[in-house]
């Protein structure tokens, strides 16, 4: 059967009283709406269209052409938003998952079981449903005398004896196709806060006499619908826990799980221990038996089996087997470390090369460089590589030594084997195992200080 999936993300989260869009705040790293187009992903949908209101331009922005688009000029309730998918979906026979951009939670395993659900209970209607310990603002959901669900009640509109229902809706439902945009036809806005409910959709379909279903999420915690900081806090810690369990599990050690952030789309190998202070965001991948931090931040970056990232901060950056960094180096927009390279304190790298074995250990700006195997940088080596207005490239071939406090006027090339002496300011290429001195020279004048 194919299946469709519309998320809902046109409301303008005003309870975060924030500039930024409610679907967009991050948790770990990535986007509440990114994370659920994720799930939608991994579970396989053939369309998913994302209703946007206020603000539609950040969430195109940040979802590109992976989803498709539907607008919802004014925000007249769930059931309103869903149909503006109408154009969209309507006719087509399937399976609709309809989901809320602000539940980040949620996993394509329990949306999985809620399709099999569904497709077992041959329902027209099936709603994800949780026990909660503390219901307040959640729609309750009415089961009949037989078990199955009647309705759906918000808060706003139960009665005293529905409040004290903790079954709420999720805000997460599958549909069938033709009959979702059917009974959203039906839909009318007659309750307490004046707007087109989608959970309507339930008793029209029951009072049609079709099935409707319920699937209950193996936990609360997962379903979650993120309304303001304080449930974005929450959801933070929900799945930091969840990543790093997952992790600890498949062999890497944590020393205090409780202060290390790491993205669900990270992959970090067995016995790599990682220190406290760390976050690892986005898609970084790092090998097994690597020791991370503490207080390290990388992001998007590769880190291959056995080494070592203490204190440093790295973006889109790749550090090679058996690999030094740190303390306190700073590796971002492609910096590429061969193998057993080893970069010091206080040593930024951008858009270079490493070859094996080279070595940046101190105080060191290296830009725009293509460093050879087993190059040394010397304390204090600086590329040039910037007059103001281009950038220009600095090639430094194998096993060349480099003095401290050199300065490589880009665009430069220091040949295979040579030596620059330290102090110089290299303006022109050196040659192949030459030695090149480029200071001023030293004249002492005796008994100066006593005339
Ligand atoms: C909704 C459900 C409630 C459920 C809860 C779960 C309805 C009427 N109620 O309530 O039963 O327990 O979710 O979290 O559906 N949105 C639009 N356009 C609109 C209105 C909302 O796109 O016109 C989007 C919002 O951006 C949000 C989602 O729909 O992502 C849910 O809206 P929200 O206002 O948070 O609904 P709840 O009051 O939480
Ligand atoms: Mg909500």
């Amino acid at each position: 059967m194919d299946r469709f999936a519309v998320i809902l993300a046109a409301g303008k989260g005003t309870r975060m009283k924030s500039k930024l869009y409610k679907v967009l705040h991050p948790v770990l790293g990535k986007p509440m709406v990114e994370h659920v187009v994720d799930q939608l992903d991994n579970i396989g949908v053939s369309r998913q269209i994302v209703i946007v209101g206020h603000g539609a331009e950040a969430v195109q922005d940040t979802l590109g052409s992976r989803v498709d688009y539907a607008v919802q000029e004014e925000q007249l309730g769930t059931g309103h938003a869903v149909q503006m998918a109408e154009s969209e979906l309507a006719g087509k026979q399937g399976a609709t998952l309809v989901v809320c951009g602000d539940t980040p939670l949620l996993t394509a395993e329990t949306l999985e079981a809620l399709l099999a659900h569904h497709e077992a209970q041959d329902a027209k209607v099936t709603v994800l449903t949780a026990i909660a310990d503390d219901a307040t603002g959640y729609g309750r959901v009415i089961r009949g005398e037989d078990g199955n669900v009647t309705k759906v009640v918000e808060h706003k509109d139960a009665s005293e004896a529905e409040l004290a229902i903790r079954e709420i809706n999720t805000g997460t439902y599958v549909f069938d196709n033709e009959l979702l945009f059917e009974a959203l036809r039906q839909v009318g806005n007659d309750n307490a806060q004046g707007e087109y409910y989608l959970p309507d959709v339930i008793s029209i379909a029951k009072q049609a006499g079709e099935v409707v279903a319920a699937h209950t999420a193996p936990t609360f915690d997962e379903t979650i619908g993120v309304n303001d900081r304080v449930a974005l806090a929450q959801a933070e810690t929900i799945m930091r826990k969840r990543t790093n369990e997952r992790l600890m599990r498949a062999g890497v050690t944590f020393m205090d799980p409780a202060s290390t952030y790491i993205s669900p789309d990270a992959v970090i190998g067995s016995d790599t221990i990682v220190y406290p202070g760390t976050v690892i965001l986005g898609k970084t991948v790092i090998g097994s038996e690597c020791v991370i931090g503490p207080n390290s931040d990388i992001r998007n970056s590769v880190i291959e089996d056995g080494a070592t990232v203490r204190q440093s901060v790295l973006s889109d950056s790749r550090v090679g087997n058996g690999a030094q960094v740190g303390p306190f180096a700073h590796l971002r927009q492609q910096a590429v470390l061969g193998a057993n390279t080893r970069v010091g304190n206080f040593v930024e790298i951008k858009k270079s090369t490493f070859g094996d074995g080279a070595k940046a250990s101190h105080l060191s700006y290296i830009g725009d460089a293509s460093i050879g195997e087993r190059v040394n940088l010397g304390c204090g080596s600086i590329t040039v590589n910037y007059d103001g207005k281009n950038k220009f490239e600095t090639v430094v071939e194998a096993d060349a030594f480099v003095g401290c406090n050199v300065n490589l006027i880009a665009p430069v090339t220091v040949g295979k084997g040579a030596i620059v002496a330290a102090g110089s300011t290299i303006t022109d290429d050196v040659p192949e195992e030459a030695l090149a001195i480029a200071r001023e020279r030293q004249t002492n004048k005796e008994g100066y200080t006593k005339r």
